[in-house]
């Protein structure tokens, strides 16, 4: 069976999810290269047609960090979306695509080695999953 590498697209906010992407470097916490991270300025700015987007071109997983609930630097920004995450996996799955290729976590700024470690565990995931299939 030929070797598979996710492709990931992650959105991270531009407060505590940076500075927890940051430390994970300082604390020589590695994470797999598949991921490509893009700046946001808050989880809730990431528009879901983006996120579908980028599954359209190829994404095997899509990414969004943000503060922790109630650390949200616009107050409310984490909680919307939390909300449209749960739409949208219900949305991707009537499309065929498993929810699991869609991740939202809370990165804090004390948080660099859970943010490498979860990663990588979700990457092992994604391995498993195979390819993203033709999604229009
Ligand atoms: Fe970080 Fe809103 S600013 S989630």
């Amino acid at each position: 069976m030929k070797h598979f590498e996710p492709r990931i697209i992650g959105f991270y906010c531009n407060w505590s999810s940076q500075i927890g992407i940051d430390s994970a470097g300082v604390e020589e916490a590695s994470y797999p290269s598949n991921l490509r991270l893009m700046r946001v300025m808050c989880s809730g700015s990431v528009d879901p047609e983006v996120i579908i987007e980028a599954f359209k071109r190829g994404a095997d997983g899509v990414l969004i960090l943000g503060c922790h609930l109630g650390n949200c630097h616009y107050r409310n920004g984490n909680y919307n979306a939390l909300k449209r995450y749960h739409l949208l996996q219900k949305t991707l799955e009537q499309f065929g695509v498993e929810r699991e290729r869609l991740r939202l976590e809370w990165v804090s700024v004390a948080e660099g080695k859970r943010f490498a470690n979860l990663v990588g565990r979700w990457t092992d995931e994604l391995r498993k999953l195979g390819p993203m299939r033709q999604f229009s």
